[in-house]
């Protein structure tokens, strides 16, 4: 069953820069690249690093810590030091709002 939550206005997001939410309490952060946007878990799972204070090339967004890497639409990690995956949500985007399913 989907959870579909209200996060964030669409015009809040920009390219190259990530937004942290925090639905419920969770740690989230939004991204926006080539006008999608894509939602991870913000804690880095290498240490106490915010992931939307990070940079963006292309898919990946790096930390600013220690300069691992994930992809922005699976979680994977794609450089080291990072070895373990962050979470992604499922995101949609209607009426300029966007949604996580929180489910
Ligand atoms: Fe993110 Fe080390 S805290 S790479």
């Amino acid at each position: 069953m989907n959870n579909w939550t209200d996060v964030a206005a669409e015009a809040d997001l920009f390219e190259g820069a990530g937004i942290p939410v925090a639905p419920g309490g969770r740690n989230i952060a939004l991204f926006s690249v080539d006008g999608e946007v894509f939602a991870t878990d913000n804690l880095c799972t290498h240490g106490n690093a915010s992931l939307c204070d990070g940079f963006i090339e292309g898919h990946e967004i790096e930390c600013p810590f220690h300069q691992g890497r994930f992809d922005l639409r699976t979680g994977a990690p794609t450089c080291a030091p990072v070895t373990e995956a962050i979470k992604v949500w499922p995101v949609k985007v209607e009426g300029g709002r966007v949604f996580l399913d929180l489910a």
